[in-house]
């Protein structure tokens, strides 16, 4: 863990046990690290406390609509003019932007894989994202892209912010210290974080172990927000309560230190000699933030049939489209399952929208074998899917009473727009060949004559 000297609103070191949060969904938030330093009344000051200078960071048109619009207002040690010198060329080969159509020779087809191999080098985050798939288009800010990352070192002097989307953050092995400009999150596996467009960050280890990995869902379009409960009413699914925001924290370095940056798809290079998560104090409502899944309240059939998993959104990203979200982040959560005379995993579908699919832990109520922790699948646009033979035929013949499906947590990123899959991907060593076979048990049962087969 980095030990420079990091300030936090109670004036300690920063540890995990005192990272404080602020409750609450795009609320107008306000935090200070030192007394004082953030100005009262009013925006910008002739001259700000502690000599600090006074920024805007937009997240929206400054014209956009009340309800959509978002900027905060940082209190810092230098403007970000400063935090950024003449830039270079860098590569992350792996780390790819929409529109990416990788030459690669894997046909069209239900994918899946096992995790994505630990790392043999050194690596930090911003090394180890991997892109799995692409979506849309990040220049004109339409699409996503599903990555998984893999890491094994802090990133120490070594910033990044990226002006193509922003990054929710799906831990799956292995917790990790989110340092922000706007202030430090501690995030473990059942916990997301989500990074701002354009925010500067870098992300620590946390914990002891050999690897941590997970996976990212890079938003290039309309922010996240929280979706519309229609007749559910007021409560339940999300509640805004449980997202928490860090208090401001900064860190006080005046050694070389890089700054790394994505824009539309190409990375740059920047050396300075200084941190630039030097923010004391903030105010505003664009800030990162961080959810614990486990506090999702599940909404479901209390009767019969199957909900669309739509019913598991914990965030969605709208379009101009009515109900047509540039991406979902959906979980399959905990729960009882009490439908009477019904199947009760999910139903064999094929789908406009296309399906990342992530496993955190546990066992995923429509596979019955092969899908597994800190696994991916992929079920793209109109492409059929549905339970394997072995869930069939269990959920099949059951016996239909209240079950708790338990210790599992699945997700997943459904995008409106086809995904496009990697080089990477197509060619990863743990792509499973034979995953089409989970559905060869499904026989023909129909005979012509009436009667339950
Ligand atoms: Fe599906």
């Amino acid at each position: 863990m980095d030990q420079t000297s990091i300030q936090t609103s109670d004036g300690e070191a920063a540890t995990a046990n005192t990272l404080k949060y602020m409750p609450g969904f795009g609320n107008d938030f306000e935090t200070e690290s030192l007394p004082g330093a953030l100005p009262q009344g009013q925006n910008s000051p002739q001259k700000c406390n502690y000599g600090l200078y006074a920024e805007q960071l937009s997240g929206s048109p400054f014209t956009a609509p009340r309800g959509t619009n978002e900027r905060s207002w940082l209190y810092r040690i230098r403007p970000s003019v400063r935090h950024t010198r003449r830039f270079s060329n860098a590569s992350y080969p792996l780390w790819k932007t929409a529109p990416s159509f990788d030459e690669h020779s894997l046909p069209l087809g239900q994918l899946r894989w096992d995790p994505i191999p630990a790392p043999s080098e050194k690596l930090t985050f911003l090394e180890g994202v991997r892109t799995i798939t692409t979506a849309g288009d990040a220049t004109t800010q339409v699409g996503m892209s599903a990555h998984a990352y893999v890491f094994n070192e802090d990133m120490v002097d070594d910033y990044f912010f990226n002006a193509d989307g922003e990054l929710l953050i799906v831990p799956q092995l292995g917790a990790i210290r989110v340092f922000t400009e706007m202030g430090i999150m501690d995030v473990e596996p059942l916990e997301i974080c989500l990074i701002p467009r354009g925010m500067m960050f870098k992300i620590l280890k946390g914990g002891e172990q050999t690897v941590w990995r997970g996976y990212i869902c890079e938003n290039y379009g309309a922010k996240f927000t929280l979706p519309d409960r229609g007749p559910i009413g007021a409560n339940c699914l999300a509640n805004p309560r449980d997202f928490k925001t860090p208090v401001a924290a900064f860190e006080d370095k005046e050694t070389p230190c890089r700054v790394h940056v994505k824009w539309c798809g190409k990375f740059y290079v920047t050396d300075i000699g200084h941190s630039p998560l030097d923010v004391v104090a903030w105010h505003g409502n664009y800030a990162p933030f961080k959810y614990d899944l486990r506090t999702f309240s599940p909404v479901g059939a209390i009767r019969f049939d199957h909900p669309d998993p739509s019913i598991f959104s914990v965030l969605t990203a709208p379009t101009e489209d009515a109900g047509t979200a540039n991406v979902d982040f959906v979980i399959f959560p905990p729960r009882w399952l009490v439908a009477e005379h019904t199947f009760r995993p999910p139903w064999y579908h094929r789908n406009i929208m296309s399906e990342f699919m992530g496993l955190i832990h546990g066992q995923y109520d429509a596979k019955e074998e092969g899908f597994v922790p800190g696994g991916m699948s992929l079920h793209n646009m109109m492409l059929p899917h549905g339970p394997d033979a072995l869930a069939f035929e269990k959920a099949s013949n059951t016996e239909l009473k209240p079950v708790k499906l338990d210790h599992t947590m699945a997700f997943m990123f459904e995008t409106r727009y086809p995904q496009q899959l990697t080089k990477y991907a197509a060619e990863l060593e743990t792509l499973q060949d034979n995953y089409l076979e989970c559905w060869d048990g499904l026989e023909r049962k129909f005979d012509g004559t009436p009667g339950i087969k």
